[in-house]
């Protein structure tokens, strides 16, 4: 029986072509036309003045907290429910994580929950230094809220978008958020370059300052010279190349993520114990991932049950991120609130949500989900 992946790469238009194109030009190293051109599209579709392509959406986020200057010892409050990428950013700095947990509304960052942490700071008189917020799986975070809250403290705001490439808010694209967005090119998001990111901004002179960073801090001198450390994070144009074919059809791509999603509304949604991560109204997802949540008791098994019921039969789902402040790695770090995040984790599923799904493979998985749900309310 074929394997049903949760979100494997789909290359279905000019990537090879770009690719031979950039071969073929034997601009074979971190910079050349392929990537200026990738930089320029991203910042044509998502409406934002300046972009730089990186290796990782993690050198994205590492150098945000570089050029805000986090320095050892500094506090940067942090999404809790995301991928551990988020937080070692903050770490690589040698700063303090400090965790806000989600709203249940959204499953992102509760701008309640971040104004009492940043009051608590004031009145202790040790403001963060900056946050960190996640659009997770696809859904922006409520951003005019938090913008508001973290602008009342004069704390800047990286906007984590590496899951929401596409999505917006209020009309508004993702990563256009806050002081700079960070955006993920990873083998299992919407568009891949195999491996690769993008830092985004509106200030230019911080892009600028991120690309002399990425390429090792490279003064402009015949020789090679350097006044500060840098860091090998820039995107190989043989990748950028990939990236422009894939970012071509991101259109279709979220109609197919959403479309995945709709199905699984529609054939799931009246199962008993059985929900869906909401879809706020104030935005559009790109539906990167479709995720459940599942009531144990009315489902009549849990989250594990079901995902070994689907991984017997060559499924792969997963559990929704573990949060950070359940990481050991992060046992010493503080959280604000916590329960609504740790909820989730444990009752909560990603389904497969890939390009490739056909109507086999859905039926396939609802099938085995329906078949599982051993409710005592039927
Ligand atoms: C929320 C989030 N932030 C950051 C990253 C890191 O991106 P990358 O894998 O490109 O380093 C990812 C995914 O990989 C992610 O899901």
């Amino acid at each position: 029986m074929k394997r049903i992946y949760l979100s494997p790469p789909h290359l279905d238009g000019r990537e090879k072509a770009l690719m031979l194109e950039a071969f073929e030009s034997n601009w074979i190293t971190t910079l050349g036309p392929q990537v200026d051109l990738f930089e320029k599209e991203v910042c044509g579709k998502i409406r934002i003045g300046h972009a730089v392509a990186l290796s990782s959406g993690t050198a994205a986020l590492h150098l945000s907290m570089i050029l805000l200057g986090i320095q050892p010892g500094d506090e940067v409050l942090c999404s809790d429910l995301t991928f551990v990428a988020t937080a070692n950013a903050i770490r690589y700095c040698g700063a303090q994580p400090v965790f806000v947990d989600s709203d249940r509304s959204t499953w992102n960052m509760d701008p309640a929950l971040l104004e009492e942490e940043l009051a608590s700071c004031s009145r202790a008189g040790r403001l963060p230094k900056a946050a960190i917020v996640v659009d997770l799986y696809g859904q922006c975070a409520d951003h005019d809220a938090i913008l508001d809250i973290c602008a009342g403290y004069q704390v800047p705001v990286i906007e984590d978008a590496a899951e929401a490439l596409g999505a917006s808010y209020k009309g508004k694209p993702a990563g256009t958020f806050g002081v700079m967005g960070v955006l993920s090119f990873n083998g299992n998001k919407i568009i891949t370059t195999s491996g690769g990111g993008m830092l985004v901004s509106d200030d230019g002179s911080l892009i600028s300052k991120a690309r002399y960073l990425a390429t090792q801090a490279r003064e402009p001198a015949p020789h090679y010279q350097h006044v500060q450390v840098g860091y090998n994070y820039r995107l190989s144009n043989i990748l950028a190349a990939i990236g422009r074919g894939q970012f071509e059809k991101l259109d279709r791509k979220i109609e197919k993520r959403r479309a995945v999603n709709r199905y699984y509304r529609d054939v799931l949604g009246g199962l008993p114990g059985l929900a869906f991560m909401p879809e706020a109204s104030f935005g559009r997802s790109n539906c990167w991932l479709t995720v459940i949540l599942i009531e144990p008791d009315r489902f009549g098994l849990d989250r594990e049950g079901l995902r070994l019921a689907l991984e017997k039969e060559n499924i792969e789902a997963r559990p929704v991120w573990k949060p950070m402040h359940l990481q050991p790695v992060n046992r010493d770090a503080r959280i604000r609130g916590g329960t609504v995040s740790a909820d989730l984790f444990n009752r909560g599923l990603c389904l497969p949500s890939g390009n490739q799904l056909n109507d086999d493979d859905l039926e396939r998985i609802t099938g085995i989900i329906k078949r599982n749900c051993r409710t005592p309310e039927l």
